[in-house]
């Protein structure tokens, strides 16, 4: 990746009343950031635009979450999903991400927003837990089957508790 850089342990707590807004192309370009993207991103604005989103991936996410989240965007749904991002130095800030497509004046999809607040910690905390088994999968599985595994540990679980994911996202 091209901006990869070592991850470090320091967490950056997101501010009670803070808005992290970016927009995207189709593609996951970033076309449009807010200033609270800019200052938690820790990178400058112009590096943002025109990057891929993943700029900000952290290792730490499963890749299943991701493919469940274009997966959805990309029929015209939203989706709510908490993320670990990782800044430009390194560190660490957890958001509760709502993604939702943006549409043109004959309704086909025109590109993505995301609008991010701060995660209730004892969200983060069993989320944190789902993730670490989640990608315990993937790096089992290998990379040709590491979605099916970890997807499947989700299912799993909202099969376990019959739950939909939207129930288990918003009982946290
Ligand atoms: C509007 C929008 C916002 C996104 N926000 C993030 C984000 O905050 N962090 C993140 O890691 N990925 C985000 N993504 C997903 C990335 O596009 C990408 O799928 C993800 O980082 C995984 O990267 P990879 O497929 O290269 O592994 C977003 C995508 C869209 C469309």
């Amino acid at each position: 990746m091209k901006y990869q850089v070592a991850t470090s342990t320091k967490e950056k707590v997101i501010r009670e009343n803070d808005f992290i807004v970016s927009k995207t192309d189709l593609k996951g370009r970033i076309t449009y950031g807010n200033r609270i993207f800019v200052e938690y991103s820790g990178y400058e604005l112009g590096e943002l635009i025109g990057a891929q989103h993943n700029i900000i991936r952290h290792p730490d996410m499963p890749r299943a979450v991701f493919k469940l989240l274009w997966d959805t965007i990309e029929k015209g749904k939203e989706i709510s999903a908490y993320v670990k991002n990782m800044a430009k130095d390194g560190s660490f800030y957890w958001v509760f991400a709502n993604v939702t497509p943006d549409f043109d004046e004959n309704g086909k999809i025109c590109g993505y927003y995301s609008v991010r607040r701060k995660p209730r910690p004892e969200a983060v905390a069993t989320v944190s837990g789902l993730y670490r088994a989640m990608l315990d999968a993937e790096q089992k599985a290998g990379a040709r089957d590491a979605i099916a595994a970890s997807t499947g540990i989700l299912t799993d679980l909202l099969a376990k508790n019959g739950v939909s994911y939207d129930q288990l996202i918003f009982s946290l």
